[in-house]
């Protein structure tokens, strides 16, 4: 395997430990697919690249795997490429934070064996605790089968002498996949859950047991979704008849399954009987360029959920930046009253903010009321409308001064939907452009209530504590940092709204 060991005394475990560890300069492992220095300074000049979300120092990443709170530290690990910023060999990267926001890059935690049953990869999966021992579970490819390591210190992983745990699908089952299993313990046994599905009917989750994690035993399928007959492709995940990254776990007195399918994350609010799931209707985890999500517990009885946000322009310019792929901010999970998934960030984001800006309470009408004063990449914003007589009301956000290139982030009266709308954010053709548009209904008398976070090329936006949308822009003005209000077809109220400054978590944009 990759990487060498760090000792123990090099990370210190409190809140000056994370200021610590933000003021330091970066210290990376050559395991870790680390950038040389004219890559290094390339990326600290980059204003694409986030500066208080968590990426890798280069390269490419997608999922989060295994986030796992562990000895009063949170670590995480991701499907990482280190040879580009291109999906491929897929190896974990792991980093470990006090705090959820500061994070320390550290040695990768599993490459592919060559030869062994992860020869072409090591896909998604989880980390448990199995009696003090940290204990990874992957998918092995090709073909997809499930493998085990385990690790004294959290930091060196030793894959199981007899992977892979589960060498295949359950006999006599077809199925369209078999990958990235989830664990949780129930009674004294172990329950493992695959991602997997079927032709012709649905995505699926496998459910399995064992009482010592090498012995598994398959039981049936938790659940089992139907396919989308609109679409036609041989990939199954496009037509949703494979589930990836399923997760699966309590919140309030129901259970909450998450799968990702069709480039979306899909939750079922439910009960758990007899070690089955009944489905409800789905909705979205978020509506944009988040998908294969993946949840922890932490020491606070906190259910925490991470995402991959994904690029939106070409794999060229991708290739080209050196990097791609970012995690979102945590986001707290609770089961509200209305039977949606309430969502919020975690409240530790709020140490980024530094200078703050309060915008006058006003009336707004027209495209693009700018909002003087305020402007930059790192920003953090709160906004309180009042749709009024509008049609739609919102913020424009990383605006050119002439209103050129801009983003807009809209609530629409009809029919009732929170749009992002990145139309114009890039005068480059290479970026994707468009409308990201869900369901967002107020009723009536409600204000719109976004949060919204502006981090380089990422902006990741909480309405109304239940319907979260993540979005990419890529400006190609260095003026276009500006923000704005936005009323049509009538006109709206700004209650109130303030702009947090956010801090990076490093000097240079390395994350770590
Ligand atoms: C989801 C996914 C997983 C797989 C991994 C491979 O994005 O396709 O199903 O394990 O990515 O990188």
């Amino acid at each position: 395997m990759a990487g060498q060991g760090i000792s123990r005394r090099e990370f210190i475990i409190s809140t000056a430990g994370a200021i610590a560890l933000a003021a330091r300069p970066s210290r990376l492992h050559a395991g870790a697919g680390a950038p040389d220095e004219a890559l290094r300074s390339k990326l600290a000049h980059d204003p694409h690249r986030p500066q208080y979300h968590f990426l890798p120092a280069a390269n490419w990443m997608n999922d989060p795997n295994g986030p796992i709170y562990w000895k009063g530290v949170y670590h995480m690990f991701y499907q990482y490429n280190p040879h580009g910023a291109y999906w491929g060999d897929m190896h974990w990267g792991h980093a470990r934070s006090p705090d959820l926001i500061h994070w320390e890059h550290l040695p990768m935690a599993l490459a592919p064996t060559p030869g062994g049953p992860d020869k072409d990869g090591c896909f998604s999966g989880s980390a448990v605790d199995h009696d003090g021992v940290p204990t990874l579970f992957y998918t092995g490819v090709s073909p997809e089968v499930q493998c085990m390591a385990t690790s004294r210190d959290m930091i060196t992983f030793r894959k199981y002498a007899k992977n892979p745990v589960i060498s295949g699908p359950p006999e006599g089952l077809t199925v369209t996949g078999f990958r990235d299993p989830v664990l949780w313990r129930e009674g004294g046994n172990w329950m493992l859950l695959i991602g997997s599905g079927f032709r012709g009917v649905g995505g699926t989750a496998l459910l399995y047991e064992s009482k010592n994690l090498t012995d598994w035993k398959y039981l049936h399928t938790l659940s089992t979704g139907k396919l989308d007959p609109h679409v036609q492709s041989k990939d199954p995940v496009a037509t949703a008849e494979m589930w990836e990254c399923p997760d699966f776990f309590p919140l309030g007195d129901k259970h909450v399954l998450l799968i990702s399918t069709q480039y979306k994350v899909r939750y079922y609010v439910g009960e758990y009987e007899d070690r089955r799931f009944h489905l409800n209707p789905h909705r979205l985890i978020d509506f944009g360029a988040y998908y294969a999500a993946k949840s922890m517990m932490d020491g606070k009885g906190r259910r925490i959920l991470w995402g991959w946000i994904q690029e939106r322009r070409s794999v060229e310019a991708q290739k080209a930046a050196g990097w791609s792929g970012v995690l979102s901010l945590p986001r707290v999970l609770s089961l509200r009253k209305d039977g949606f998934v309430g969502m919020e960030p975690a409240p530790e984001v709020e140490s980024l903010r530094g200078q703050e800006h309060r915008m006058q309470a006003q009336r707004v009408k027209g495209d693009f009321v700018p909002l003087p004063g305020v402007r930059g990449e790192t920003l953090e914003i709160t906004a309180e409308i009042d749709p009024g007589s509008s049609e739609e009301c919102g913020l424009a956000v990383r605006a050119g001064p002439d209103g050129g290139e801009r983003t807009l982030i809209l609530y629409r009266r009809r029919p009732g939907t929170l749009a992002f709308d990145s139309t114009h954010s890039s005068l480059d053709p290479q970026t994707t452009r468009g409308v990201d548009e869900r369901p967002l209904d107020l009723a009536k008398g409600k204000n719109l209530k976004l949060r919204v976070f502006l981090d380089g090329s990422a902006v990741e936006i909480f309405a109304n504590g239940r319907a979260c949308l993540t979005g990419r822009v890529y400006p190609t003005k260095a003026e276009s940092l500006g923000l704005g209000l936005v009323a049509r077809g009538g006109s709206a109220r700004l209650v109130s709204m303030q702009v947090w400054e956010m801090r990076p978590v490093s000097r240079d944009r390395l994350t770590t």
